[in-house]
């Protein structure tokens, strides 16, 4: 009996680019255009490899050595912070911003490993070995003659801290090991292979990764807490929109920063999914939002917790 999961039991939604709406939220992530920068260059890479070579003609043309080296990089890579700053947004969007800039279509295929294959021994294996197979058939389809692409795919594995738990791999439960490698062997697998494909992973635990995972990562990027001027662009347009002055809006985003007795403040989701909300139902139904009532509640409202020192 043929026990693989399909295609619609692996993946939540699939993903496809360019497309306004992923546009739109690619746009609304503040304070991360440095990674938006990175991430779009490095998989135009892996869909158009020919245009850094175009790029070498041009300026370096003994630079062999060099280019060979950064095209040979493994398609992954790691996405790592606290909880809700802004990695499963960034990961689901940025495919937009690529096929734009290298004119292709992208397919994006997310999975999350934290809801899934948690159950059945070996199921978190196989879900994986299922999902990289995908992805390599689909790529494979795109792939066109003289290194080019006719399209790209990306694969999310997000909510990976199933596949971090141990730093040591001798401790890790055999299980998870075998996930681990699976992730690997799929990683491998798409390199050899030079597909259009790249593979981009979320986890919170940076701390806690596989080293023979993050080593593979052609780059790794940390993703932390919003600084004062990030909690500012987020927070003015909507407190503008209810009727608070500069002063007001600004009381707020000092009110959701670090405080007395704790280091750190608001992530970009506890502004975004939480204070907001909070202070709009607060008024709802009988009353208007005032500036006092939503200082108040912000000043009241803790900050979600660090999930791991270090990071964030
Ligand atoms: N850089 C950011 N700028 C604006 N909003 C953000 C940012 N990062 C996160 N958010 C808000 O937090 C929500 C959760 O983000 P998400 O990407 O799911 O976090 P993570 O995957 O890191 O836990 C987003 O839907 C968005 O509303
Ligand atoms: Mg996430």
């Amino acid at each position: 009996m043929d026990t693989r999961p399909s295609v619609n039991e692996l993946f939540e939604h699939r993903l496809t680019c360019p497309d306004f709406e992923l546009k739109e939220r690619l746009a609304r992530l503040v304070g991360i255009d440095g990674y938006k920068a990175r991430l779009t260059k490095m998989l135009g890479l892996l869909v158009n490899p020919a245009g850094l070579r175009t790029w070498a003609k041009r300026y370096h043309p003994r630079a062999n050595n060099v280019v060979n080296a950064v095209l040979e990089r493994p398609p992954l890579v790691i996405l790592a912070g606290d909880v809700g700053s802004g990695k499963t947004e960034l990961a689901e969007s940025i495919g937009d911003a690529v096929a734009r800039q290298e004119d292709i279509e992208i397919t994006l295929f997310p999975m999350s490993l934290s809801t899934r294959g948690q159950g059945r021994v070996g199921e978190m294996t196989q879900l994986l070995a299922a999902a990289f197979g995908h992805a390599f058939d689909e790529a494979s389809r795109l792939k066109a003659a003289g290194g080019g692409a006719r399209g790209a795919v990306i694969l999310l594995v997000d909510e990976a801290d199933a596949l971090t738990q141990s730093r040591e791999a001798t401790q890790m439960h055999h299980e998870d090991r075998a996930g681990v490698n699976a992730f690997i062997r799929g990683v491998d697998r798409l390199a050899r292979a030079r597909l259009p494909a790249a593979v981009i992973m979320c986890t919170n635990r940076l701390g806690a990764l596989d080293p023979a995972v993050r080593r593979r990562a052609a780059d790794v990027l940390l993703f932390g807490r919003p600084d004062d001027s990030d909690r500012h662009v987020v927070l003015r347009q909507p407190l503008k929109e209810l009727g608070f002055s500069d002063p007001e809006v600004h009381a707020v985003v000092a009110a959701t920063g670090a405080r007395e007795g704790l280091d750190y403040g608001f992530t970009f989701s506890d502004l975004t999914q939480r204070l907001l909300p909070a202070i709009v139902l607060d008024a709802y139904p009988d009353r208007s939002v005032g500036a006092t009532r939503a200082l108040e509640i912000a000043t009241a409202m803790e900050p979600t917790p660090r999930f791991e020192a270090g990071v964030g």
